[in-house]
């Protein structure tokens, strides 16, 4: 049984999410998802989510490929998070390539390519400004 674990925010829950743990989960068995608190987003973002925590967890665990999904408070809990999951692979977007290195130690860190054309942020400034221009980004 081999687990993967991801990390995100997955607010405006959009074809780029869907796509990394589409194969996210292809890389293993189980797949678990830490969905980032709205008081992390904030730290992170100096923003607040759209969708509350509860509604994103609702969306992300029922996901097919999702097999489990936790709350992550904090960054510097991902080792204790990895190891209490008994991670095999961690994957992020290839947004953080290199800055997760360090996990190596316990498990495999993959990074995965990003959807173009797509991300909870233009989706944000797309409504704002009324852009219907038809999307680049498609399901992988
Ligand atoms: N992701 C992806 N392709 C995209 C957007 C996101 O593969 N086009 C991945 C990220 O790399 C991450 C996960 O989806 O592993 C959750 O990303 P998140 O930051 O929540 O989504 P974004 O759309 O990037 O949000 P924002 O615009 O607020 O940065």
């Amino acid at each position: 049984m081999k687990t993967v674990v991801t990390f995100g925010t997955y607010d405006l829950f959009h074809v780029g999410h869907l796509n990394i743990l589409r194969r996210a989960k292809d890389l293993g068995d189980r797949l678990v998802v830490g969905v980032s608190s709205d008081e992390l987003n904030f730290r992170k973002k100096q923003i607040r989510p759209t969708y509350p925590i509860d509604h994103r967890i609702a969306i992300v665990e029922s996901i097919r490929f999702v097999d489990e999904v936790f709350v992550e408070e904090a960054l510097e809990l991902k080792r204790q998070y990895l190891l209490y999951h008994h991670a095999d692979i961690l994957v992020m977007g290839d947004d953080w390539e290199g800055r997760f290195d360090e996990f190596n130690d316990i498990c495999k860190v993959v990074y995965l390519p990003r959807t173009i054309g797509i991300s909870s942020t233009d989706v944000k400034v797309r409504i704002r400004t009324n852009d219907h221009r038809a999307l680049a980004a498609v399901v992988a």
